[in-house]
This record gives C-alpha cells, structure tokens and sequence, in this order.
C-alpha cells in the first residue's frame, strides 16, 4: 500500500520544482494535450470521461489510468493518497481532479446561499468562496460543485436554499463574484479551485417544485431568466459547468445539445468541460430517451457532457468506438476539455497539496469573522413595530423553541465539511452576548421529521451546547408550559423557529410552507403571555407566516447563517449591527400564489379591483414582502431622481458611440443611527415588441449612512443591458419611452423616466 515517508519526499520535490514554474501558453497547453491524446489507448481515454467514488476497486483503476476523478474524497492524506495512485502507477501519469460539493463554505461554513445574495454585497461574497477555495484546497479538494445558480421561483422546491433566488441580474453579479473568489487570478494557484457552475439548465424550474421534475418553458424564457447566470459565470471564467437531471422541453439535461453545444459552446464559446450530475447518464433509461447505458453514452457525449459522474455508463466508449458507432474524434473532443482544465488547475505541475496547510487554512479565526459579517448581512428584518428591536442589553430574554440551541441546523444542508460542534447556536450567541442572569432558555417543541422523509444532506447532529443558564432542560423532553414559564418571568421572548436543516435541499420539497410540528402552537402560546415577542425565523426557503405581523410586533428572517449563526444574529438583535439584508426571492402569503415573482410582465388587465382583476378572489395577488425588502433600525428617505439616456464614447480601438443611461437619485438616512441600506435600480421598457416585466433589477448599491446624512447614489447601465429578445429572438434594445425607480425594494422607490432615441 501507500507509505507515507515517501510521499512526503514526492510532495517536497513537487513543491520546490513548481516555485520557479510559469503558467503554461494556451498553445502550449494544447500542444501537451496533442501529445497525450496521441498517446492514450481508448480505454485510458473513456477512463478521463469517468468520475467515481472512492473504493478499493475504483482506486485499483485510478492505478490503471482509468479514472479521472474521484469525488467525495477529502483532507490532505487521503486526497494525497489518491492522486499518488495515478502519478507512481498509472501508465501516463495523468493527474486526478477531485471534487466536492463546496456550496456554502467548506469547514467554514457561511450563510447558505439564498441568504447569503440578499447581502447584495458582492466583495463579501466573492472573499468567502476565497476562504471556502482555500480550506478546500488545503484538504486536497481541487474542483468544488459551485456555485449552484440556478434561479428559482418557487419555494416549494427544496433547492431554492442552494442558489441565489429568483432574479436574474442578482443571479448572474453573484454566480460571477463566486467563480472569482473560488478560481481567483488563476485556478493553478495552490489555493484556488476549479469551479463548477450548476444545474445546467432551468433545474429551477421544476413543476409543481417537486424535485428532478419536469421543465417546459419557452427559449425566450430561458434565457432572458434561466441563462444569464450561468452565461456570467462563463464570462467570469468558470472552469467547468454540470448539467441538470431535468428535462428540458422533452430533453434530459444531459442529452441536451441544443444548451450544451448550441449555446454553451457555440454562442459563448466556453471551452472547458461539462460533468454531468450525479447518475444522470443512466438516468435517460428512466427518462425514456435511451434503453441501455451505451445508448445514454451516445447520447450524452454527441450532446456535450465530457464527464459522467458515478454511474460509469461511459464505460461503455471503448465499445462503442470499435463498433463504430461513436466516432472517436467525439471521444477525443471530450478528453481535451477535460485535460485542459487539469492543466488550467496546474494540476500536472502539483498535483499534491501541502498537507502541513489543514492546520493553518482551516477553520481560521478571520475566517470565522468573514462568515459573521456575512451572515449579519444576510439577515433579514421583516417586520418592526414599535421598534421592539434592536432589544436591551440589561433586559431579561426568554430564549425559546426548538432552533434556538440546535447546532446542526444553524449550519444548513450541503454544509461542505462543516461540523455542528463548531456552530454557534443561537442560545450560545446570546449568552455571550449580554449577562447569562439575563437570559432563560427552554426548547417548547420538537420539530418532528415529515411522514415521508427528510432530505439528504446534513451534517450529523452535536449535543446541545452548555451554556448553564436558568431553565436549560437536563434531557427533559420539550414542553411548551416551560416556554410560557420562561416568557413570563423575562422582560422579552425571543423565538428561534422555523425548518430543520434537513427539511431542505436536495430532494427535500414540499408542498406546504407552513411551519412544521407544534411550533405555531408554541408561538401563540408565547404570545398569548402578553410579553413582547421577536420571531427569528430559520429556513431554506420563505415559509407561510402570513398570520404573524398581526400576531408579533418583530419577525427576523435568519435563514440558516452557518458557523458564527449565533453571533450573528446576537449582533443584529442587540444592535450592534443594524441589519441590511434582503430578500433574494418574493414572499408568497400561502402556497396557492405559487409562482409569485416580481418580475412577471402585465396581463391586459393590469391591476384593479374590479371583478375583471386578475387576482385572487381570497387572497391579495401581491406577496407578503416583495423581492429586494428588508427592514433596518434606522428609517431611509429617497428623493430627487435623475435619470438620462445619452450618448458615451467608449474608448476600444475603433472608438464608438453608444448608449449609457445614468442614473442618480438622493438617499437620506433619517433615522438617528448609522446603517447600511441596499440601493436598488429598476426599469421597465413601456412599448416593446414582446411584453416586457414590470420591473427588471438592473443595478444594485450597499450604501452605508450615519445619522442625518445624505448621499447622491450613482447607476450606469449599458444600453445593450436594457435590451430583450424579439419575437424572432433577436436581442434587441427598443427606442421609447422607460420607466426606472431607484427604490429599497421591488415594489417601491422614487420614480421617472428616461427615452432610448
Ligand atoms: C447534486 C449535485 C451535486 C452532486 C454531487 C447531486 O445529487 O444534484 O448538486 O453536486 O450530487 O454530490
């Protein structure tokens, strides 16, 4: 087997000989590439187009040069052992690329990635994929699954906690800040890694949210909203894209050429490669578009997926070469995309890592910091009344219900290698937050799984943390008499409820959004004390609260923060920090206005209440908070919008004119503490050949203003970005007459009007 002694002398020899290394010429890597694919017997070359997990077996054919990536596999040891397999074994010595689902943090786990775009702060951000890209690669993991960006209008998919909700301009500013931080200056520096943008494309928009499901939507609709992020994360140089299980308008994601080739390589000339998602290729036998594995093979690769992820239906290549049916120069066309990213990623040159940085890259204390900023910035204040917060320090706080000291939960699904044991509970932040005498805790409920199972996913459970404060249960069952008793005896009562962690993601719909078990039970219970109460609530996706302004005068929206979760969230109830955070997705009042959705175009009849409307009889069309809200402890005015489409030089070597629309509109703090308050641009085109939104983000700003002060706020859109397609799908920017609105939401803001001559 492996010995240790000797690796370390490869890793030291490796290291010193890549400090003087340049980055290889584009030519040069091709020319390499040539060179090896001239070398590689077929099956060597369908062992490139193969991802598997780790076993003794698939290590055997790692050793024989058929594998070329392993997933799963992680920290220094194992992944050094890995890669020692092909490079001392292995006939050509081509490195593996392995890889690991990195979707919100690796062991420093931010907030997921649903809350963590309503930041709208995309520095931030892009320096937490740097941190994620540097654990990651400390532990050997060179190829992270992310950013997941696929838009989602519909909470009841469980996914929608994995993306950056419903808005395609945010959509595409995050999934491009993300490459950046994971991929860096390049993805050969020892601590970037080679991203992967997915679920190539419109997973997002499953029917009826059900996972995996069905997808029918027009081309307009798939790319004026489904493809813009993943066309960014190409822009921004994403090394590698996945595509989805979904079908597409009758095509699998993975037998799609139409998107994999037609687009993703034609139009936008991306030349790195595509894995397919986990088991997909085999899936088109469930799909009903091939009846066995070599016929999903063809499929997949005439389609554009280079890398078959674990189900190795590509073993099939070396006999459909020699049968004739797969040309080889399709075969090859694959392993060159794969091979390029290997050497892109400088993984020829190091293929080790340096096993001594596990210690001093993972789990760093500015690391922790950067996941607290995030997360009090990804919080959302959804209601205040009365000002209740931010609440005193030197005030009694009942800290009740079934979230509040749960460490797994605050972590998230899909938590990368997050351990619940480092997570801050909610409880815990509060204790160190302000005097332990001052703080009461009791759980009130359970959340109970769902009857018919919970998503995958999860970190395994920590026991809860030792703070010591009064009336912490020692293993009694949960009791909301202990919840009321806590409530009555505090001056506050500050509920923790929401989702478990695993009641979302990746196979974890549902089709209601109310909150699960006794909680609102515990809530009115809590409420019914008459003592001012503050819902925090936890979860991967807006749940149905429509009853509760009425019921509680303060609702925080925390989702699931990660690491520091209770810090954070100490930080913002306390008023340490003012909370800035948005939402990301429109809030539907009951799961019957599902897709509800800022971004939808008019009807003929717009809005009215006559009986023609367009509403619900029982219900308001609007959501409950429209796209882009979010409260803040202090009050914002906006005024004095200026708006001018004009004509601006644009310095290229042959200079031209073209169209610029600026934008500036006056904001004022007016409240009496310093805050940060998220700008937002939105236009509409009037009169265009297809109907257009009523409002389309187009820019956003984080503003950060003291009391009383006033700043002009500044927007410049390229004419070309206040296009859409005609009826023949051609991009087009039409002449006329736009409205804009300079607002803190979707739905509000000061308005006027611009003409596109
Ligand atoms: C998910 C992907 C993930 C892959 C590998 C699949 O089930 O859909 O998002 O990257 O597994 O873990």
């Amino acid at each position: 087997m492996f010995r240790s002694r000797r690796l370390h002398l490869i890793v030291v020899l490796v290291a010193a000989s890549v400090a003087a290394a340049q980055p290889m010429s584009d030519r040069e890597i091709e020319s390499k590439i040539n060179a090896l694919i001239q070398k590689m017997t077929i099956e060597e070359k369908a062992g490139q187009l193969t991802q598997m997990g780790l076993t003794p077996e698939s290590l055997e054919l790692a050793r024989q040069g058929r594998v070329g990536s392993f997933l799963g596999v992680l920290g220094a040891k194992q992944t050094n052992e890995a890669q020692h397999a092909v490079m001392e074994h292995s006939r050509l010595k081509i490195p593996l690329l392995l890889g690991y689902d990195v979707i919100h943090g690796y062991r420093t786990v931010f907030p997921v990635p649903l809350a963590s775009a309503g930041s709208f702060d995309m520095p931030l951000l892009e320096q937490a994929e740097r941190i994620a890209a540097k654990e990651a690669t400390a532990s050997g993991v060179k190829w992270v699954f992310a950013p997941m960006v696929d838009i989602a209008r519909d909470p009841r998919w469980g996914r929608i906690v994995e993306g950056a909700g419903e808005d395609p301009y945010l959509g595409s500013e995050v999934a491009a800040a993300k490459v950046r931080g994971f991929q860096a200056k390049s993805m050969a520096d020892p601590d970037s890694v080679v991203a992967c943008a997915k679920h190539y494309v419109a997973y997002g928009a499953v029917e009826g949210g059900r996972d995996y499901n069905t997808v029918d939507i027009s081309e307009r609709l798939l790319r004026e909203v489904y493809l813009p992020p993943f066309h960014a994360a190409v822009n921004a140089g994403v090394g590698t894209l996945m595509s989805a299980f979904n079908d597409l308008n009758g095509i699998p994601g993975v037998a799609n050429h139409h998107t994999l080739t037609d687009i993703l390589r034609n139009e936008w000339r991306f030349d790195g490669f595509v894995v397919s998602d986990w088991g997909a290729v085999h899936e088109l036998l469930a799909h009903g578009t091939a009846a066995d594995d070599a016929q999903a093979t063809l499929e997949a690769l005439e389609a554009g997926v280079d890398m078959d992820m674990v189900d190795n239906a590509y073993r099939t290549i070396p006999e459909l070469v020699k049968s004739g049916k797969l040309p080889m120069s399709v075969v090859d066309e694959a392993v060159r995309r794969v091979l390029r990213v290997k050497f892109r990623a400088g993984l020829f040159d190091r293929p080790y890592t340096d096993a001594a940085r596990e210690a001093t890259d993972i789990l760093a204390p500015q690391s922790l910091e950067t996941a607290r900023k995030l997360a009090q910035e990804s919080m959302v204040l959804l209601e205040n009344k009365g000002d209740l917060l931010p609440l005193k320090k030197d005030e009694t706080v009942a800290v009740i219900g079934p979230l509040a000291d749960d460490k797994a939960s605050q972590l998230g699904p899909w938590a990368g290698d997050g351990q619940a044991k480092d997570a801050v509970t909610p409880l815990e932040g509060i204790v160190a937050k302000i005097a332990k005498e001052h703080v009461l805790y009791a759980k009130g409920v359970d959340i109970p799984p769902f009857e018919h199972g919970v998503g995958a996913g999860v970190v395994s459970p920590a026991p809860p943390s030792a703070t010591g404060v009064a009336g912490q249960e020692s293993g009694r069952p949960a009791n909301i008499d202990d919840a009321v008793e806590a409530a009555r005896k505090a001056d506050v009562a500050v509920l923790f409820v929401g989702e478990f962690a695993g009641m979302t993601g990746e196979a974890s719909s549902r089709a209601s959004l109310d909150l699960p078990g006794d909680q609102r039970k515990l809530i009115d219970a809590v409420v019914a004390t008459g003592k001012p109460v503050v819902l925090v609530l936890e979860s991967g996706r807006p749940l149905d609260i429509s009853w509760a302004p009425a019921e509680v005068p303060a609702i925080i929206q925390a989702w699931f923060p990660g690491v520091e979760a209770g810090n954070a969230m100490a930080d913002v109830l306390f008023g340490d920090v003012s909370p800035s955070g948005r939402l990301a997705v429109s809030w539907p009042r009951s799961v019957g206005q599902i897709p509800v959705y800022y971004n939808h175009n008019n009807t003929g009849r717009p809005t009215s209440p006559d009986r023609w409307h367009t509403g619900y009889l029982d219900m308001s069309r609007d959501p409950l908070y429209p796209f882009g809200y979010g409260l803040s402890y202090t009050k914002f005015t906006y005024r004095n919008l200026k708006a001018d489409f004009g004509q601006a030089t644009v310095a290229t070597p042959a200079a031209h004119h073209r169209g610029i629309l600026q934008v500036t509109a006056e904001i004022e703090n007016s409240g009496s503490r310093e805050a940060t308050e998220v700008v937002q641009l939105y236009v509409h085109d009037r009169v265009a050949p297809t109907s257009r939104p009523v409002r389309e983000l187009k820019g956003f700003e984080r503003v950060t203003l003291g009391p009383g002060e006033t700043k002009t706020v500044s927007f410049r859109v390229k004419e070309n970005d206040l296009g859409s397609y005609d009826p023949g799908m051609h991009w087009i920017v039409p002449s006329g007459t736009y409205d804009v609105w300079v607002a803190p939401d979707s739905s509000s803001g000061v308005h006027g009007t611009f003409e596109v001559k």
